[in-house]
């Protein structure tokens, strides 16, 4: 594996869709196998997740980073835009969200996450949105990885998911900087 100082994180294009739409498989069935059901994770399709990130990368209504390391190319993903005032308790003060993020199996623990995190908080206060809130489900260890970068557990909920109800909590920042 290459060394983080070869790691850049730029915005997505939708030439990258199909880089994203492996990792978004591989991530899935790894974090979720237990979390969602078996016969869910084994109908993502590389291909179709493709189609979806291309047409998403080509409308630009949220922003989307890639996280590449040296000869590995892409290795993670991020995207973000405003917040899903559906999903958030009126009057929340947050009002901006990260919609997703993934690193690859192979190269969780180096980085990645903290920085993609970053470029999604930095992105957001760009365009003005006060604050982030991210929604992970409260049975993914991941929300350990949102703790330990200063987010704040502030709502709980219950959703409908690949035909069951999962709890999920959302964490938030109130300041644009991680710490
Ligand atoms: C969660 C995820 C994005 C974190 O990315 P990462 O590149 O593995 O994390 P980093 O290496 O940047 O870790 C940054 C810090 O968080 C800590 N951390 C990362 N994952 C953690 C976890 N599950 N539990 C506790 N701490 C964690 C790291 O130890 C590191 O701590 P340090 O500041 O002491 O060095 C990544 O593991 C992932 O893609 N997981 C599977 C998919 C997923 O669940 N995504 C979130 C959907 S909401």
């Amino acid at each position: 594996m290459d060394d983080m100082a070869t790691t850049r994180v730029r915005r997505a294009t939708a030439s990258d869709a199909s880089a994203i739409a492996a990792i978004h498989v591989a991530t899935w069935r790894s974090a979720y196998a237990g979390i969602l059901p078996d016969r869910y994770l084994l109908a993502l399709a590389e291909p179709r997740q493709a189609i979806q990130w291309r047409s998403h990368l080509t409308a630009r209504a949220e922003s989307t980073w890639v996280a590449e390391e040296g000869r590995a190319g892409i290795v993670g993903f991020a995207s973000c835009g405003a917040v899903r005032r559906a999903s958030v308790p009126a009057h929340a003060p947050w009002q901006g969200e990260i919609y997703t993020l993934y690193v690859a199996p192979d190269y969780q623990g180096n980085g990645h996450g903290r920085i993609l995190l970053e470029a999604c908080r930095t992105a957001l206060a760009r365009e003005g949105r006060a604050g982030a809130l991210v929604w992970v489900l409260a049975a993914n260890p991941a929300r350990f990885f949102y703790e330990r970068l200063g987010g704040r557990r502030v709502a709980v909920r219950t959703e409908a998911f690949a035909g069951t109800r999962l709890p999920e909590c959302a964490y938030a920042w109130d300041s644009p900087s991680v710490h």
